[in-house]
């Protein structure tokens, strides 16, 4: 008996094709590797936390999946993932540059530190210089049409949500990317971003000091603009999907923006409205 479509499997969108993924051991990424492996992809996670990146390795399986350490700020440990890749499965198709950090919190630029600024661009921006490097070295060398993607953040769209340090450096990311994408356009290398709302990962709890995921939960749904919906990992994951596989060919330069519409909203002048005249109507 033939099968309907509608009984059919998904198709493999990332059959054949290697990806790294930095910061691949929790959040976005470890969604993102999970995600990939489904879709028929061989994943190296690049993080600096061993034992969650070797446990989801043994979670997922070894023949597909493989952890390295690596800290995103040291060239040398880029260089390794991505030579340990090549070694292991013998190319590169696809870059998800994807850890970041946060930073500590404070609320006025009076108050920055020195050494926070320091620590958040070497992570973000410097460590998305060195995946981005290292990735186009092998592309460009194997011939390669690989597919580059860096997490900025929501703070590319709408400003004085978050911190200074964080809101500047996915800034910058979001300017690498579009500066690399015109270079390697030419060795049919596409570049791109995602750029998440707010999801309770270990880095957005540690970014506003709370400690309890449906806390913020909470308060996200609460602020979005899209109702009866929760930004979550999987959301994120989806989009960088598209990103890597042939679905984007012709996709560079892009800045995916996954808010529900958050960015396209601004309700301060509604509510200054019903807090001067409608409530004073009320009384
Ligand atoms: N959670 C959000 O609200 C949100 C929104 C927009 C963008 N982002 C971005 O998404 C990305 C992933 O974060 P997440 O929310 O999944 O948080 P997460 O804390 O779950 O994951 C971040 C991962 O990055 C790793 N990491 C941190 N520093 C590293 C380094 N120096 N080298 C290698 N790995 C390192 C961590 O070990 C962790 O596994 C980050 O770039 C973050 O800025 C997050």
């Amino acid at each position: 008996m033939a099968t309907s479509s509608l009984q059919s499997p998904i198709a493999k969108r990332l059959e054949g094709k290697v990806a790294i993924i930095t910061g691949g051991a929790s959040g976005i990424g470890a969604a993102t590797a999970k995600l990939f492996v489904q879709h028929g992809a061989k994943v190296t996670i690049a993080d600096i936390q061993n034992d969650l990146g070797n446990s989801l390795v043994y979670e997922i399986g070894t023949e597909h999946i493989m952890f390295v350490h690596c800290n995103v700020a040291i060239e040398f440990d880029i260089q390794n993932a991505v030579d340990a890749t090549i070694a292991k499965f013998g190319k590169l198709d696809i870059m998800f540059s994807n850890a970041g950090i946060a930073g500590k919190p404070i609320s006025s630029i009076v108050d920055v530190d020195y050494d926070v600024i320091k620590n958040v661009f070497d992570v973000n921006v410097v460590g998305s210089f060195l995946c981005a490097k290292h990735a186009a070295r092998v592309m460009i060398s194997n011939n390669t049409k690989g597919s580059i993607i860096f997490t900025a953040s929501m703070v590319t769209t709408k400003y004085g949500d978050t911190l200074h340090t964080y809101a500047a450096s996915k800034n910058a990311v979001l300017g690498l990317s579009k500066n690399i994408g015109v270079e390697l356009g030419k060795y049919g290398i596409r570049v791109n971003c995602i750029s998440p709302y707010a999801i309770g990962t270990p880095l957005a709890l540690k970014a506003f000091g709370i400690a309890v995921r449906e806390m913020v939960d909470k308060w996200f749904a609460e602020a979005g603009n899209l109702k009866g919906a929760l930004l979550e990992e999987q959301d994120v994951a989806n989009g960088v999907l598209y990103l890597a596989s042939d679905d984007s060919n012709y996709v560079s330069g892009l800045n995916l923006i996954i808010d529900g519409g958050y960015s396209t909203t601004n309700v301060a002048l509604t509510e200054a409205y019903n807090k001067l005249f409608l409530s004073n109507a009320q009384q």
